[in-house]
Parts: structure tokens; sequence; C-alpha cells
């Protein structure tokens, strides 16, 4: 097992900076997952850990070993790409043994890795098979098995699921999450797809345009993302963003914007300072948004329901605020139709900040004092 260390990487193509002076510690036996929207920089930073990029400044450690001019194959990892290619003249025993038996490792040795590995990933029964006889999740699996055969200190993952349908995905994911609870190996995990990295990392590091925005476990990015790319990046649907403008002072600070009155929170006073007329955005997750009588202090959200969509316990409102979009959750026992006037409301503890030039999030006083 090792850690990975990215210390002020790096990586330019031609003009383009694909990754931005990242820093990045991943620990030993952690599942890191980078998450961020296309041509962000997930790929690129992957493969400066496997070799296959040259680095183009500061440098990337597997253990305490500096590996900027290690050749792929001595780096100790096993990469699983999205779009794997297992052999297709081989069965399935065989696409799991070639790596090993290129490194000559002895026959008793493969045989017992192999048999080990398959029944981890429950191919025991498959074996004997060619990969044109295996199911798309089948295939997945032997992709899988081929890494972990290796037992390489660091597992790379490049969107292996990408590949699989929506119920196949959500098994392999548990699969995945299992087998890193079993195996406690290092996996660094790329995907672009936010349930994805908030079920399987232990942290999270999201980027955008080559920069890494923040790292942390999935809820402090829920609960305390730091700007508004992560705020809405990470959380499905997505959270609501409304340019408001503050008016008034100390308790009679408001936030507001046409259809939308919200009181400021006391614990943002002191950020705020004592200006008046300043604009801001404010933002609220759509499952926050709760129906009825707006209690003292809270959000007040007025807003016409425009379609609406029945999720079994839950249903999700595309509504409009003053010509803004608005999206709830809530329950299903609302039975919301098109065309129904709602007050909704947001408890004063779900409501976010942030500096419209910025983008960062206004940090209130309670968030800076020490846990
Ligand atoms: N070989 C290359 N030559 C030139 N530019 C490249 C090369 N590889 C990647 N890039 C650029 O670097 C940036 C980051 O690419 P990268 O593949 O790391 O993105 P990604 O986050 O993995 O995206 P996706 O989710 O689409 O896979 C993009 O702007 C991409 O166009
Ligand atoms: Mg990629």
């Amino acid at each position: 097992m090792a850690t990975v260390t990215f210390d002020h990487v790096t990586k330019r193509f031609a003009d383009v900076v694909a990754v931005d002076d990242l820093n990045l510690e991943i620990g030993d036996g952690e599942f890191m997952v980078l998450v961020g929207p296309s041509g962000c920089g997930k790929t690129t930073s992957l493969r400066m850990i496997a070799g296959l990029e040259e680095i183009s400044a500061g440098s990337v450690r597997i253990g305490d070993r500096v590996v900027n001019d290690v050749a792929p194959k001595d780096r100790d990892i096993a990469m699983v790409f999205q779009s794997y290619a297992l052999y297709p003249h081989m069965t399935v025993y065989d696409n799991l043994a070639f790596g090993l038996k290129l490194r000559k490792v002895a026959k008793q040795e493969i045989d017992k890795r192999v048999k080990d590995t398959a029944a981890m990933l429950d191919l025991g029964k498959l074996l004997q098979r060619k990969p044109k006889e295996l199911s798309g999740g089948q295939r997945q699996r032997v992709a899988l098995g081929r890494a972990i055969v290796r037992e390489p200190a660091v597992f790379l993952m490049d969107e292996p699921l990408s590949n699989l349908d929506a119920k196949l995905r959500v098994e392999t994911r548990a699969n995945i999450a299992r087998l890193h609870q079993r195996l406690k190996t290092t996996v660094v995990y790329v995907t672009h797809d936010q349930v994805e990295a908030m079920t399987m990392g232990s942290r999270i590091a999201v980027m955008n345009e080559g920069r890494l925005q923040q790292v942390g476990p999935p809820q402090e990015l829920y609960d305390h993302p730091v700007n508004r790319f992560v705020a809405g990046f990470i959380g499905s649907p997505a959270m609501n963003f409304v340019d408001v403008a503050l008016t008034g002072q100390g308790a009679d600070a408001k936030l507001s914007a046409e259809g939308i009155t919200i009181p400021l929170p006391g614990r943002f006073r002191q950020v705020v300072g004592p200006t008046t007329d300043r604009k801001l955005v404010a933002g609220f997750r759509p499952e926050h948004l709760e129906l009825g009588e707006t209690a003292d202090g809270a959000a007040r959200v007025d807003v016409k329901a425009d379609v609406v969509e029945y999720l079994g316990n839950e249903e999700m409102i595309h509504a409009s605020a003053g010509g803004r979009d608005i999206v709830a959750v809530v329950d299903s026992a609302a039975r919301v139709r098109p065309g129904d006037i709602l007050e909704l409301h947001v408890a004063p503890g779900k409501l976010h900040l942030f500096d419209p030039e910025t983008g960062a999030t206004l940090v209130a006083e309670r968030e800076l004092l020490p846990a």
C-alpha cells in the first residue's frame, strides 16, 4: 500500500493548462475520487500518477518516492480504464493470468491469485469463457480482476462504470466499494458523476478547469462548499442560486429578489458588515425547500409550479419565482399540481451565500470557530 502525493503539479499541452498547480495528498488505503466536468483535468491527473503523461512542473510521489522519471511498469500501480480491452481470443482465466505471466510469476502463484480474484468478483464459474460470451457487467468485472490479481500498491480507475447500464452501475459501484473495504488498497477513482463520487469516496477532490476547488469527505462538501462551483456541482438536483440585494441593517437586514425574502441569518451579520445595498448570491438546495407557512427567520420563496415529476416517495417541482427557475423536492404526499401557487421556505441554517464576483462562499462566524 502507499500514499500518492501531488506537489505543485502542473501539466501543459502546448498552450492548454490541463492541470494547474495541483496539491493533493491521498492517504494510504484511502478511496479518493477526482470529480469535475468534462475537460477539467481528471484523466490527465491520473495518467501522471500512472506515468503515462509527462509532468510539466512539480512532482508526483508514490509513498516516499518521487516517480516523475520512473517508468510506468516500475510504479506498482494498476489502472482500469473506461474502455477496457479484454483479449478476445483468451479465456477469462487467461485474461486474468496474462499480466502475471508476463512478469514471470510462478505458475502455482498465478493459479492461486487468479482463483482468489475470481472468487472475490464472482467469476469462478466463468473462467473458461471467452469475453464475447460474457455480459457487459461480467466483462467489467474481468477488467477489474486483471487489476486486482496484480496486487498493486495503488489502483487507478478512470470512469470504469461508464459503459454499464444504470442498474449494473449501481451494483458494480457497491462491488468496488466492498472490494476496497476488503483489500484496503489506495484507490484514485475518476468520474464526472457526482452521485458516484458521493457514494464511493472517503474523500472527494472537486476540480474545475485544471484547478482543485475543494477536497474533503462527501458530507463536508455538501454542507460546506467553499464556492459556488462546488455548491452547484455536489448534490442532485443542483442547488438553486438567486441574485439577491441586501437592504437594512442589524436584525432588520434582509436579502430579497422578486418573490423571495430572506431575513439575513444572524451568523452572517459580521461578515456582511454594516454595508447596505450589497449584491449577493443566495443558494439553497431543492431538498431544503419546504412547503407550508414560513416560520420566523426562515427564507420565503413564492413560486408557481410549472412541472411536477412524481418520484414515488418524493416529487420534484420545477417552479418559477419572478421569472427565475426554482427546483424543489418535497414529500409526494403534498400532491402539488402544475399551476399551483406555493409558499416555500428554507430554514436559516440551510442558506448559503456567495460573493457574486469571486463565487467564494461567505463564511459565517459560527463556521469560523474551531469545532
Ligand atoms: N494529449 C493531449 N493534447 C492536448 N490537449 C490535451 C491532451 N489530453 C488532454 N488535453 C486537454 O487537457 C484538458 C484536460 O483533459 P482531461 O482528459 O484530463 O479531462 P477530463 O477531466 O478527464 O475530462 P472527461 O471527463 O471528458 O474525461 C482538456 O482541455 C483536454 O482537451
Ligand atoms: Mg477523462
